[in-house]
């Protein structure tokens, strides 16, 4: 605006600039010479009609005006027509700042006089906005990459400042606050995943009021709910109007827009890790420590063959020892089975549990088997998973239920698959199994129901005192066609 008084020699000048994310107005005033404080809080038109940066702004080209007030192209709002008689200027220029085919906004000047401005001067005008909208384009583009490192050093400095804290309430605090400031909002919260209720309570919050405490989210709900479920972020931009909005968010405060991003830990690695984990040891051992044995064990025969014992505690010791061995061959046998059970992997789900029923079956009990699986392999971590939750509610029936009747069965119905382990046995109270675990304790109900949620799946435990056991494990398995896209 100096550069231009002292060029055109006005007293009266104006910058206005087009702000995207402000729908509502076409341009705002950014900085003013010689012109009242009064008429540039004004200067926010919503129409191009009411004045000339906005109207220069819009049709892309020069406009100005002899006589403003009484110009019939324009609709001055009453305010506007006031500050200007108040200011008492009369002629207007406005030239829009065009860079790099975008509108950045207007550059106005004002004569006192009523006198127009000419073609030469209109012209030259032209060619200075031209430069001034690259010149505010250069400092745009700047100031944004200034934001940019700014923003990567606060989350780089936030990070750093998370990992050294260790008590889990005042790190998710801590996330709370420093997420709040790092996107400059006003409230935000850490809700997490209550296996209980199955549903999102608030763990950490800033900046909102004490009725957040008593705020719960089910899977599905609000941005937090949707978060959670779809596992990306989600962003509601007119909160109000957002047909998902959390009715007691509504009632307590007034939010314009929110967003959400969903905390995933460690999530599906842990549970392969975990498997990648026992497929390791199993080989180990079965490498290792059962090929020792085994060698043992046959050395000792041999011996014992070339070598025979005469007298008969010689022999006793030693047929001791050839014992040891091969409950040594047999133990390290036991052991690669219930790591690894080879035959999940070589025959798949249905027969891995038949060979658990059968077992049972050999111990004197009569156990019912149904499933309509057949050969059918499905994804090997679903396996593995419900593998693991028929054999540990047969553990379960076997060490608790004081009875030798069970019922097995696994089936398949669209996309879902379902395994169930019934036993008409002692029941017990599932709620006070929970509680009255102590650490390291009664881990096979939860381990159960762990390991199906990681799979996406749901772990029922219907049982009553007296009235036996029912556990069932659901578990969604994709269909066909997209077993074949994710590949
Ligand atoms: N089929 C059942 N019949 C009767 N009681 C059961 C049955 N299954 C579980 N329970 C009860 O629930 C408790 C918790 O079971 P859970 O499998 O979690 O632990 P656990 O079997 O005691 O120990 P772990 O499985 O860790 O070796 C058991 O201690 C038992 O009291
Ligand atoms: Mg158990």
């Amino acid at each position: 605006m100096e550069h231009a008084s002292r060029l055109f020699g006005t007293e009266r000048s104006a910058v206005a600039v087009v702000e995207p994310d402000k729908p509502n107005s076409v341009v705002r005033v950014v900085a003013r010479k010689g012109l009242s404080e009064r008429l540039s809080e004004h200067m926010r038109p919503c129409h191009w009609r009411e004045g000339p940066a906005a109207a220069a702004a819009v049709r892309r080209q020069p406009v100005s005006s002899a006589d403003i007030l009484h110009d019939p192209a324009f609709e001055l709002t009453p305010e506007t027509r006031a500050a200007i008689e108040a200011d008492g200027y009369r002629s207007v220029l406005a030239m829009p700042l065009l860079a790099s085919g975008q509108t950045a906004g207007a550059l106005v000047m004002y004569r006192d006089t009523g006198e127009p401005f000419s073609p030469p001067a209109i012209e030259l005008f032209r060619v200075f906005a031209d430069q001034a909208a690259i010149a505010i384009e250069n400092a745009r583009a700047f100031r944004g990459e200034q934001e940019r490192r700014r923003q990567v050093e606060a989350i780089r400095d936030l990070a750093a400042e998370m990992t050294r804290e260790l008590d889990l309430m005042t790190l998710l605090k801590l996330i709370s606050q420093r997420a709040v400031e790092l996107v400059e909002t006003t409230s935000g919260a850490i809700f997490l995943w209550d296996r209980t209720s199955e549903l999102l309570v608030p763990s950490a919050w800033h900046g909102f009021g004490d009725w957040v405490k008593d705020l719960r989210v089910r899977r599905g709900e609000g941005t937090a709910g949707l978060a959670a479920e779809r596992r990306e972020g989600v962003i509601a931009n007119d909160y109000r109007a957002w047909r998902g909005a959390h009715p007691h968010v509504l009632k307590h405060t007034r939010p314009g827009c929110a967003m959400s991003a969903p905390i995933v830990y460690q999530d599906q690695q842990l549970l392969l890790a975990h498997e990648e984990e026992r497929r390791r040891v199993a080989h180990e051992v079965h490498d290792g420590l059962a090929q020792l044995a085994a060698g043992a064990h046959q050395h000792l025969q041999a011996f014992a063959h070339f070598h025979a014992p005469r007298s008969r505690q010689a022999r006793q010791e030693l047929e001791h020892a050839l014992e040891l061995a091969r409950r040594t061959v047999g133990e390290a046998r036991r052991i690669i089975a219930g790591l690894r059970p080879t035959v999940l992997d070589d025959f798949g789900l249905a027969a891995a549990v038949r060979v658990e029923v059968e077992g049972l079956q050999a111990a004197g009990w009569a156990v019912g088997y149904q499933e309509n699986l057949g050969a059918e392999r499905l994804p090997a971590t679903i396996e593995t998973t419900l593998f693991r939750v028929a054999q540990e509610a047969l553990a379960n029936a076997r060490k608790h239920a004081g009875t030798t009747r069970a019922d097995v069965s696994l089936w398949r119905e669209g996309d879902t698959v379902r395994v169930e382990v019934r036993d008409a046995g002692a029941g017990f109270r599932p709620s006070v199994a929970r509680a009255a675990a102590g650490p390291g304790e009664r881990l096979g109900l939860l381990g159960m129901s762990e390991r199906v949620a990681l799979v996406g799946g749901r772990l029922t435990v219907r049982s009553r005192p007296g009235a036996g056991t029912r556990v069932i494990a659901e578990v969604p398995v994709p269909s066909y066609e997209g077993a074949e896209d994710g590949g």
